[in-house]
């Protein structure tokens, strides 16, 4: 089969489509016809040679993909050769077939085209895992979004709005109407103004019940500044850097609770949690159409490179799919 593989690691120029092993199906596992796969942040890191597969997985990037089961390996039941699907990875996705652990499984929902759904597993379990079953976000709180226009971030202001929860969220301007068209009720200009004074301003000074954040080191002490009372910051990304120091008498004040997590690093058995906790309580608000996959474009998966620079230029809003013509 062909992948797309990473030469020596460096820019999108080291992605290559390449001919390489057909994979097996261990244990447990079930090999997915690969129909498409999405461009996820991390993706990038590991192609820079920033962010290494965990043991075990595939060495191509790809942390999602939708497409058809073609076989079943040992010891896995209740999934059916031919069935449509879409699958959280630890990696492999930029390939023509990939082995999946089966409770990393997920049915396309009704009415979300095959190709689209490649985007939904790596965003529905992140943003699932971190606000519904971390922080407890709920009906009538107020959540600050970084990144509104990024794959997580689009999705998690459709699954806050149909919660019944006020959304604020950051972006350049040119993707400022199309976040509102999705339900964030205030969308800040973060290069010209400062995200803590709007935020404070939109909940008449409170701040923010739960904020997610992709930024990391840049925003933590503006982010502790934003947060309500009793509030939850949900740190998933380092996009401005690791290292900083901070007054915690900020986050004292605030009452407040601080969580950071890896998906792609979680136990086989936490990932299937999680994929079965999407399924309960996601799917059947993709299925009734009140969270729509947002796809930026789709390109050739041989033409992985462009899709990269892309992404690392921040041009897309949504989310950036590859695809199989077969
Ligand atoms: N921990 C986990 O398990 C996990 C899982 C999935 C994703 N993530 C992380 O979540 C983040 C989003 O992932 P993705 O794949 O959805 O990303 P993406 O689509 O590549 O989007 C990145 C976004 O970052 C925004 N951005 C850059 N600098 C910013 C700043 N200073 N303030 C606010 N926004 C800023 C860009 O928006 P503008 O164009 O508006 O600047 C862009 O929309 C990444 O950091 C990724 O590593 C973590």
């Amino acid at each position: 089969m062909y992948a797309v593989t990473i030469g020596e690691p460096g820019g999108p120029e080291v992605l290559a489509w390449t001919e390489v092993p057909d994979p097996e199906p261990g244990p447990g596992e079930v090999l997915v016809e690969v129909h498409a796969s999405a461009v996820n942040r991390a993706d990038l890191l590991q192609r820079a040679g920033q962010y290494p597969p965990p043991a075990g997985a595939p060495p191509y990037p790809g942390l999602e993909c939708s497409g058809v089961v073609l076989a079943t390996g040992p010891e896995v039941s209740g999934v059916a050769v031919g069935a449509e699907v879409c699958a959280l990875l630890a990696g492999g996705g930029y390939a023509e077939r990939v082995a999946v652990p089966a409770g990393q499984l997920l049915p396309v929902p009704p009415g979300v085209d095959l190709i689209d759904a490649a985007g939904l597993p790596e965003v529905a379990c992140t943003v699932w895992s971190n606000l519904v079953d971390l922080a407890g976000l709920r009906a009538g709180q107020t959540l600050l979004v970084h990144g509104g226009g990024s794959g997580i971030g689009t999705f998690t202001i459709q699954l806050a709005t149909a919660l019944g929860v006020r959304v604020l969220t950051t972006a350049r301007a040119a993707k400022h109407a199309r976040l509102r068209e999705l339900g964030a009720e205030r969308t800040i200009d973060y290069p010209e103004q400062d995200f803590v004074a709007a935020t404070r301003e939109a909940t008449g000074g409170r701040g923010a019940d739960v904020i997610l954040d992709i930024i990391g080191a840049d925003y933590l002490s503006r982010n502790l500044a934003a947060l309500a009372r009793d509030g939850w910051l949900a740190i998933i990304g380092l996009q401005g850097g690791r290292r900083t120091e901070q007054d915690l008498g900020a986050l004292l004040t605030a009452r407040g609770t601080i969580s950071a997590t890896s998906l792609r690093s979680r136990s086989l058995a936490d990932k299937a949690r999680i994929v079965r906790g999407v399924r309960d309580q996601i799917w059947p608000l993709v299925e009734s159409g009140a969270i729509r996959p947002v796809v930026d474009r789709r390109l050739p998966m041989p033409e992985a490179a462009e899709a990269h620079r892309i992404v690392e230029r921040n041009e897309h809003l949504g989310k950036v799919l590859l695809t199989i013509t077969r």
